[in-house]
């Protein structure tokens, strides 16, 4: 009986990851979603009849009911690398001149072209061809382990196909690629995310980075996930290329782009750089650039890298998209600092997968600078980036009548008198009561990276303000008083409700630098807040402190000093901070917070790797201790603490003459703390 069942459940699995394959990588399924629901559904009951019978490469396991509590840090056997980018042909031949140079005279060359996928790098490793662990970049050195977000993306093979491993030895490997969201999906997803009142997505890579980041896997695999990978490494193996390397890839099963190329000259990359940039939008997915790489390995070998980037392969960034729109009318948005800010409203515009309607002016000197006026034709544009922008006006198009944009002299919200301080671009409401500074104020205390209140985002600050339940941030922590309220609202319900109450009661276990972000002070942000801390490690000595003595924290000036002196002078910001302490959030750093005399004000690089710790911890520890930590060596360091492996950081180091730390070196200064 046993044996039957052990048979029936190997052909399913067999047959649903051929359907997997057929699906996901090759895009052409075989039968319909019924007919796999239903093998699926089999396997699934044989499974619960058979739990010992269970294996990790089981179809059914790629969604882990496990949430993840913190993502792990992983150490990259392999570093992973990022391209330098080109920008234009000319860029580009010197680049291959580049090449040329570092290969014996007279070798010709062969590039393989890629399509630059706008999406987030990952690592994944395989073990006797067995998912075993995937990782985001992170610093290149050390990323975040995602494992179980990954094995939800079903072109994600967790076995490959051995039968295909043929002449390599393949015991263990690392395969690298991108994670996407296609454009259509990505659409879909924020129509539905609209029609729930949450927050929509910028553009298809923050979604994609966005849903990495999620701790609970089911809502990752119902997110529309992809990949196309672009490299195998194994320290076992060698290779003769990149392509010889791709074709491999696509043997084991998984998803390579078809759209790669191998081009014999550089005009040959030239040619597929353009087509692609003119056809980009034709492609489902969203894509940035092209790649390209130095076909042989014992090319790429040669070549070497320097510091984070190889000198075998680089990118060639596409130029921006653009189009031509009318600008209704210029509106002023009021930030939660009181800061005006100009926005173009514009005739609704199709550009790069989104309809755009809005674009930020930024401030008055740039609306002078490009002379842009209501009723102009604009060329927008949009980057990589977020927010689309205006380039330019054309002023053959402009009416007759056109006038210069007149600044407004009262707040659009709250109507009181605005403010220019003198030599400043800005222009500010003044008024702290001014419900566009209340709402703004709430909604970044409660956001991700300070307070991080789950649930609690724009739309429901919104409400939670027109209902007057909401008139500071301290009233989050009053909200539990309301439940009855709150459940009577129509769209929450008693489930929301509780989980939102939830999510505001464990935000008091945030940490002092967290909650003084989160208060919103200008100028203040999270790496000043920090330093603050680091310094200060309570809010009344902070508050204590005279300008002079603010200022003595490395990298903390007037500005900061002046704008900390202010927010706690105020009456209103004084009652809150009261209530904040009475709802039990944190006002004290937790630990000893004890300043070393040999770090204080001294400048530590770190390379290589540290066995007892980590490097964000070191680091941590370097700031605690009253050190500054720096990312690259330069004659103002002072210590370099070198780790295994260490790197050209250390080689410059030397160099320069600068102290070198072992680690053993490092702990005894830090006292072991
Ligand atoms: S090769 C050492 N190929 O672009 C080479 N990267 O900095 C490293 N990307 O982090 C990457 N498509 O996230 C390569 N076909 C492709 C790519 C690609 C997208 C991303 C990748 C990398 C970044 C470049």
């Amino acid at each position: 009986m046993s044996e039957t069942v052990k048979k029936k459940i190997a052909e399913l699995r067999n047959q649903i990851r051929k359907h997997d394959y057929n699906y996901y990588v090759l895009a052409q399924p075989e039968v319909s979603d019924y007919e796999y629901d239903l093998l699926v559904k089999e396997l699934e009951q044989l499974e619960n009849e058979h739990p010992e019978l269970i294996t990790a490469d089981s179809p059914t396991q790629r969604v882990s009911s496990d949430l993840t509590k913190e993502f792990k840090s992983i150490q990259h056997s392999i570093p992973m690398l990022s391209l330098s980018n080109t920008y234009s042909e000319e860029e580009l031949l010197d680049f291959d001149k580049r090449v040329k140079s570092g290969l014996p005279d007279g070798e010709t060359v062969e590039y393989v072209t890629e399509l630059k996928i706008d999406g987030v790098s990952v690592s994944i490793k395989y073990v006797d061809g067995m998912l075993q662990s995937a990782a985001t970049r992170g610093d290149g050195t050390v990323g975040e382990e995602i494992t179980n977000n990954v094995k939800t993306i079903k072109a994600v093979p967790l076995k490959v196909h051995m039968d295909q491993r043929g002449k390599y030895n393949l015991q263990s490997f690392e395969v690298r690629g991108e994670i996407f969201m296609a454009v259509d999906a990505f659409n879909k997803l924020n129509e539905e995310r609209v029609k729930n009142d949450e927050k929509t997505f910028a553009n298809p890579r923050n979604s994609t980075a966005g849903t990495l980041k999620l701790q609970d896997p089911k809502i990752v695999a119902s997110r529309p996930l992809d990949i196309f990978v672009y490299f195998l490494l194994s320290e076992s193996e060698e290779f003769n290329s990149q392509s010889e390397n791709l074709q491999l890839l696509r043997d084991l099963g998984f998803r390579v782009n078809p759209n790669y190329k191998v081009c014999k000259s550089i005009n040959e990359v030239l040619e597929y750089c353009n087509y692609w940039e003119s056809k980009r939008d034709d492609l489902p997915y969203e894509i940035d650039g092209a790649v390209l790489k130095v076909n042989l390995l014992s090319q790429q070998k040669m070549l070497g890298s320097i510091a984070k980037s190889p000198r075998w392969a680089v990118a060639y960034k596409f130029k921006a998209r653009q189009a031509i729109t009318k600008l209704h009318k210029i509106t002023w948005q009021v930030g939660r600092t009181g800061t005006l800010t100009p926005v173009a409203e514009l005739e609704p515009v199709f550009l790069a997968g989104s309809t755009i309607s809005r674009a930020t002016l930024h401030n008055l000197d740039e609306i002078n600078r490009k002379d842009i006026r209501e009723n102009d034709t604009v060329i927008i544009e949009k980057g990589g980036d977020v927010i689309p922008k205006v380039v330019s006006v054309m002023t053959d198009k402009r009416p007759q009548n056109s006038k210069p944009v007149v600044v407004p002299d009262k707040c659009p919200v709250c109507k009181s008198t605005l403010y220019k301080p003198e030599g400043e671009v800005a222009i500010y409401c003044e008024n702290t009561k001014c419900l566009a500074q209340v709402k703004g104020n709430i909604i970044h205390f409660a956001s991700r990276g300070a307070m991080d209140i789950e649930g609690l985002g724009e739309s429901l600050v919104n409400l939670f303000v027109a209902l007057g339940f909401l008139k500071s941030y301290a009233d989050i922590y009053k909200l539990k008083d309301r439940r009855d309220d709150l459940i009577n609202i129509e769209r929450l319900g008693e489930k929301s409700v509780d989980n939102l109450l939830d999510a505001i009661e464990r935000s008091k276990d945030r940490t002092f630098s967290k909650v003084l972000f989160a208060m919103g002070i200008r100028f203040i942000g999270a790496g000043a807040a920090q330093k603050l801390v680091a310094h200060f490690r309570s809010i009344d000595s902070l508050i204590k402190a005279k300008p002079e003595e603010i200022e003595e924290v490395h990298e903390i000036g007037p500005s900061i000093s002046n704008s900390v002196k202010l927010f706690f002078s105020n009456k209103k910001n004084q009652e809150i901070l009261e209530e904040l302490k009475e709802a039990g959030l944190k006002f004290e750093s937790e630990d000893s917070g004890i300043k070393l005399d040999e770090f204080v004000g001294k400048i530590f690089v770190l390379t290589g790797t540290l066995e007892t710790m980590g490097r964000e911890e070191a680091k941590e520890k370097i700031i605690q201790a009253g050190g500054k930590a720096a990312s690259s060596v330069s004659k103002n360091t002072d210590f370099v603490v070198a780790g295994e492996n260490a790197g050209s950081k250390l080689d410059k180091a030397v160099n320069l003459g600068i102290r070198i730390l072992s680690e053993e070196e490092f702990l005894n200064m830090l006292g072991n703390k």
